[in-house]
């Protein structure tokens, strides 16, 4: 344990386990700060997309990296993603984004950029931060690491609902299709694969609902306070 005396949780897993539900459920009933961070990588695919970034052009991706303003905006109904003032949180779902979001997040100057700033948003307030890495790349020394799980295919029934609620005409073949593909990628790539942690508590969700997954963290959390406060 470090001198840090804010509480960090991290949650990593494959894609469409309901981490960014689980975390945002927690971080109301704890007060602590949610930071969704696929929401940053989605946020630079988007820019990239729109400003026609090719993946192998190195100058224009540093310099698109230094131009790239993102920041979470607390409101009453939810947390909006800002990508230079303007709010993206609807659009980086879309799954056009989906769907590149994986290929621009293996690159090496991307994930150094957002892992610089998600550890600075974990510099002093109690977080919690979802994603791939952060148990093991972005918080090595988080006080609670939480490894997400469930089974492919109740993942993408989960995903296709949510994405046929928003009115987005996707068939299930496609979001089985894009979830397979970005597990592949996350966590085969190179730089900061999709890996457990060997110190992260796994929580399989397949037959578990929300209330059932918040107690059994919060049952984690609680142990881990008391033995940090004990120090
Ligand atoms: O959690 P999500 O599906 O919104 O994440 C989008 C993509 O971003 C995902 O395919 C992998 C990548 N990602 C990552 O590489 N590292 C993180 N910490 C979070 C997301």
């Amino acid at each position: 344990m470090t001198g840090r005396h804010n509480f960090i949780i991290a949650i990593d897993g494959f894609s469409s386990c309901g981490k960014s539900t689980l975390a945002k459920a927690l971080a109301k009933r704890l007060k602590f700060a949610f930071i969704d961070s696929g929401a940053m990588y989605r946020a630079v695919t988007l820019y990239f997309l729109k400003n026609q970034i090719g993946l192998e052009d190195d100058a224009a991706i540093e310099q698109a990296l230094v131009d790239i303003h993102i920041d979470f905006i607390p409101n009453t109904e939810k947390t909006e993603i800002h990508l230079n003032n303007e709010d993206i949180s609807d659009e980086i779902r879309q799954m056009y984004i989906s769907d590149m979001v994986s290929e621009v997040s293996a690159l090496k100057t991307v994930r150094s950029a957002m892992v610089a700033q998600q550890q600075k948003l974990g510099k002093r307030r109690n977080i919690i931060m979802d994603g791939r890495d952060i148990g093991t790349t972005v918080f090595p020394d988080a006080d609670l690491k939480i490894f997400m799980t469930a089974d492919p295919s109740v993942r993408a029934e989960r995903r296709y609902l949510e994405l046929s609620a928003k009115g987005e005409q996707v068939t299930m073949a496609e979001v089985i299709e894009n979830l397979a593909h970005r597990d592949h990628i996350d966590s085969t790539r190179a730089e900061s694969p999709l890996r457990q942690a060997e110190d992260a508590v796994v929580l399989d969700n397949s037959d578990m609902n929300q209330e059932e997954q918040l107690a059994f963290v919060i049952k984690e959390y609680e142990q881990r306070k008391a033995s940090k406060s004990a120090i």
